[in-house]
């Protein structure tokens, strides 16, 4: 039986009058941004230093700042770290889940007491992150992970075959998958870092783990913190390392079971095709198990009825909100003609007002140097980000179809700033109501009041993906007929609220199309993909 006092992590304030919190916070920021600390790999518990093969992991706010040195596998670091998942694996899984869930649980408890103002500064330093975006990610959102998944378990391994004849007693035993796990995590939340290593891990599997190099910092503290919870060598072997080279030698290995995923669509579609191969090619022992989470274009649908302050509000938080850089992020907006220039109207003074301009600071640097505490626009993660962000923003000033009613400025000297930018095509089949930019670019188009319907349709097949939307109305007919019309068109259908931000055990989050496999995170439905169910039938 599990802790009782299972529930969300509250989230901290930081207002200007919680001194304690902003002075343990200061230190935590200070002790990483002046450390330029040495990153390992961990391999069976052993931390190895490649001295030769470093890569800097900077600050996207001070992209001069390095952060910490990142070891990168080579080929036999892999391969060692694919060994070690297949040499801890009886251990693991034989230990009851009530074993295996107090490592994920105590991790829960230091992640929110001892290590939270350390967890904050890693990611607001090296991925860029306000206080709040840090404090709803890496701290609540990640402990909830770990202790919701340990009671979506517990109601997994109480599923047992129904009937049981006098004589014969059946029962399921929930095995791990026989090979290991691939976790693949993205830059923009470690708590989803944390639910890919540590779904299958819970599930008795052992996991090599390629963390995103724009998030190594706040990573590898999660690896330290789950080896002090008690995570036993080799179960998580962290390898951060090129891509293409790990991902390659996991792949093309006989004991990969499965692929758990969060990035881009485009590298998803590659190696989901590269599993196939293999699989035809006879390389797999087992049929992959392949779990992932990609891009999105996701939508914001505001009927007549709506109302429209809530509206505004919550598309500049699901816009803006970490400079857009969830896969969730409103980048698509629809509006009526009746309402669209009041909307746009108040959305960009409360942009201005917000004080969004491009200023070469975030939240990390302005608690270091003791100035605001609040501010809303931090950096975009790296160049390639920035320069694809640079080169739409240009494109939109050309383009007839495009016009841009706010931001669209940007500023390279010292970080990676972006100005939340508000584009308007006259066109709704234009590629930027189509493209995932990944960044603070929401495009916006209007339509007629009488075409709610067929704003729907339009919505609906314009885009690859569905991972989330939004349809603000009030009106029940509305609501009714966006949610009929749009029900593959989002995972996540959100009805007067913002398409972010889900909860874990409130929203379960995931999307089809090519947003993903849909095994929706903070549910039992992705523990259950890394089981492998043993029928036992015993007769007395
Ligand atoms: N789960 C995150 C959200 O809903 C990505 O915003």
């Amino acid at each position: 039986k599990l802790p009782s006092h299972i529930r969300n992590e509250p989230i901290k304030n930081f207002g200007v009058t919680d001194v304690k919190d902003w002075d343990l916070l200061r230190a935590s920021l200070m002790k990483f941004n002046n450390s330029a600390l040495q990153i390992p790999l961990v391999i069976n518990g052993e931390r190895i230093y490649s001295d030769s093969k470093l890569l800097a992991q900077t600050n996207p706010a001070d992209h001069q700042k390095v952060l910490a040195n990142v070891s990168q596998a080579s080929e036999s670091d892999v391969e060692r770290a694919i060994k070690a998942t297949q040499d801890s694996k009886r251990k693991w899984f034989e230990l009851p889940l009530h074993e295996r869930a107090s490592v994920f649980l105590k991790a829960a408890d230091l992640i929110t007491t001892k290590y939270r103002y350390d967890m904050l500064a890693s990611c607001m330093l090296g991925q860029g992150k306000s206080v709040y975006q840090a404090e709803i990610d890496c701290v609540a959102e990640l402990a909830d992970f770990f202790r919701y998944n340990a009671v979506y378990a517990q109601q997994l391994y109480a599923q047992q075959p129904t009937e049981s004849i006098p004589g014969v007693w059946n029962r399921a035993e929930y095995r791990p998958l026989e090979g290991f796990v691939y976790a693949v995590s993205p830059f923009n939340f470690t708590a989803i870092a944390a639910n890919l290593v540590g779904a299958p891990a819970l599930m008795g599997n052992t996991v090599l783990w390629k963390p995103s190099h724009y998030a190594a910092l706040s990573n590898y503290l999660l690896y330290t913190v789950l080896e002090e919870a008690g995570l036993p060598h080799g179960v998580v072997n962290f390898v951060p390392g090129d891509p293409v080279m790990v991902t390659k030698k996991a792949l093309n290995n006989r004991n990969f079971a499965a692929l758990h995923y969060t990035g881009s669509t485009a590298v998803f579609k590659q190696l989901y095709g590269t599993i196939q191969n293999n699989l035809a090619q006879g390389v797999y022992r087992d049929y992959p198990r392949v779990v992932g989470e990609t891009g999105g274009k996701n939508f914001h649908l505001v009927h007549p009825s709506a109302d429209m302050p809530n509206a505004v509000f919550n598309t500049i938080r699901g816009a803006f909100e970490y400079q857009g850089q969830k896969c969730s992020a409103t980048s698509r907006l629809y509006l009526p003609e009746s309402k669209a220039t009041e909307f746009l109207t108040d959305m960009c003074g409360i942009l201005a007002a917000k004080d969004s301009k491009c200023t070469p600071t975030n939240t990390a640097a302005s608690a270091l140097s003791g100035g605001d505490l609040h501010g809303f626009v931090g950096p975009v993660i790296h160049e390639t980000s920035f320069n694809k962000l640079k080169n739409a923003i240009e494109e939109a000033k050309k383009d007839p179809e495009l016009q841009i009613v706010y931001g669209g400025a940007y500023d390279s000297s010292k970080g990676w700033f972006v100005e939340p930018t508000v584009v308007k095509c006259s066109n709704p089949h234009h590629k930027f109501m189509k493209q995932e930019f990944f960044g603070p670019l929401l495009a916006v188009c209007e339509y007629p009041d009488a075409k709610f319907p067929e704003i729907c349709d339009i919505i609906d097949t314009t885009t690859e993906y569905g991972l989330t939307g939004s349809v603000f109305a009030r009106d029940r007919e509305a609501v009714r007929l966006a949610s009929e019309k749009l029900r593959f068109a989002a995972g996540n259908f959100y009805i007067n609220d913002k398409c972010t931000g889900a909860v874990v055990a409130q929203q379960w989050f995931g999307g089809a199309r090519m947003s993903g496999t849909n095994d929706k995170a903070g549910s039992g439905n992705v523990l259950s993909r890394f089981v492998s169910v043993r029928n036992i039938k015993e007769n007395f």
